[in-house]
């Protein structure tokens, strides 16, 4: 720091760089001028012969002012002050203690404190995967997140659904009683082996679309983020669970109808996240809801029972997800309703031109339904497939009012949803 006691400044930090290149000295000096006060001087020696034509520039940018620079032969120095413009790192939080519920726990909605609490209505872009909390550098690149509003993607419940997921996880290797499985009659196993094909087929949308929407989020709304995490891998176990089932008994995967994947192709096109919120985790998770505990119902096999028992509890948090957000997004603004009315027909109108119907499916919840495949057995499951028909039309409804919609309208979304249920 001797070189410029003759002109009586005292630096108030140095950079000390000899040998190095230009990038990255620059890089120190940033850092080192973000660390100092308004008027405060910095010493910066060495670097290379691109630095001494940069150097200038930089803080002309910068909002620093170079008020000394001697050559010192080897090495040169220069005396740096740093300008009101200067762009200034914020102070980060300190002394922050997270409470401890029941004595130990920290769970998610414990968090919410200073700034990693502070949760904005409109995130920008250039904050990338900074944690929320932390302090930004300014400069940052922005990032292609699209979904950059809290009532793109916030549900109210959301701190607790996460809490939820994380303690219902379960492994469709060691929590299914898998030896509990018996021969059953070859008509019985062939309609548990059509559905469990089915249902793997619609759990592949079902991971697809969380998937697709997750790094879209801006990661301000982190909890969202990390909820969609949890849905991710429950869709994954539902598909590792069901392809098992299938294949666990003597059976198979047995047969897709086109009209499923006209159906679920046409979930996954929807690029609005709203929509798509309503679509599947409203209608259509919540319409499987229905067909799982039809399935537990009359499941023919305590392996079968429990399968969609815990695919079930899983369903049930997505679905209060999806309530929970739409119900906000339509408080925020209900003219969106228009929306979900629209995203219900342009989807019907897709499936026009399906059968609508899924034979092998049908034929198999009738089955299942009437435990065999006599005449008589199929009578009696034909009435429960037309009881299950109507209690997903009826709670369809129930959730559609959940949401915020009115009953007309609701009723008339019923009736356009997907014959494929999802
Ligand atoms: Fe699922
Ligand atoms: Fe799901």
């Amino acid at each position: 720091m001797g070189d410029f006691d003759l002109v009586g400044i005292t630096p108030a930090a140095t950079v000390q760089a000899t040998g190095m290149d230009t990038g990255p000295v620059l890089l120190m000096i940033r850092n080192a001028v973000a660390g100092i006060g308004e008027g405060d001087v910095l010493e910066v020696t060495g670097g290379d012969d691109g630095l001494a034509d940069d150097i200038g520039g930089w803080c002309r940018l910068n909002g620093c002012e170079v008020v000394a620079s001697l050559d010192g032969g080897v090495d040169r120095t220069w005396l740096l002050r740093k300008g009101p413009t200067a762009p200034a790192w914020e102070q980060p939080d300190w002394g922050i203690s997270l409470p401890r519920r029941d004595g130990r726990r920290i769970d998610l909605r414990d968090w919410f404190e200073g700034r990693a609490g502070d949760v904005p209505d409109v995130a920008p872009t250039y904050y990338g995967f900074v944690p929320r909390g932390a302090v930004a550098e300014p400069g940052m690149p922005a990032y292609p997140f699209t979904l950059n509003t809290k009532a793109d993607v916030w549900a109210d419940n959301i701190a607790g659904l996460y809490e939820q997921a994380k303690s219902q996880q379960w492994n469709a290797s060691e929590d299914i009683p898998w030896d509990r499985l018996e021969p059953l009659p070859e008509p019985v196993e062939r309609a548990v082996c059509q559905i469990m094909t089915f249902l793997a087929e619609n759990e592949y949308a079902a991971l697809y679309i969380p998937a697709k929407f997750l790094p879209r989020i801006n990661a301000r709304f982190v909890e969202p983020v990390l909820f969609l995490a949890t849905i991710i891998n429950d869709e994954a176990r539902h598909i590792e669970v069901f392809t098992k089932r299938a294949l666990a008994n003597g059976g198979g995967l047995q047969y897709s109808a086109a009209m499923t994947e006209w159906s679920l192709q046409s979930l996954l096109l929807q690029e609005d996240y709203f929509k798509s919120s309503f679509l599947l985790h409203v209608l259509g998770e919540g319409t499987f809801l229905d067909l799982l505990a039809f399935i537990e119902h009359h499941a023919p096999d305590p392996v079968t029972a429990e399968i969609v028992r815990r695919a079930r509890l899983d369903e049930g948090r997505h679905v209060a997800y999806g309530i929970a957000h739409v119900r906000q997004q339509l408080r925020h603004d209900p003219t969106r309703v228009e929306e979900l009315v629209a995203s219900a027909e342009e989807r019907s109108a897709v499936l026009q031109a399906t059968t609508g119907v899924n034979p092998p499916v049908l034929e198999a919840l009738t089955i299942l339904g009437g435990g065999g495949s006599s005449p008589e057995q199929r009578r009696r499951g034909g009435g429960a497939v037309r009881d299950l028909h109507r209690s997903m039309d009826d709670y369809r409804i129930r959730r559609m009012l959940q949401v915020g919609l009115d009953l007309p309208t609701a009723q008339k979304i019923s009736q356009l949803h997907t014959p494929n249920f999802m």
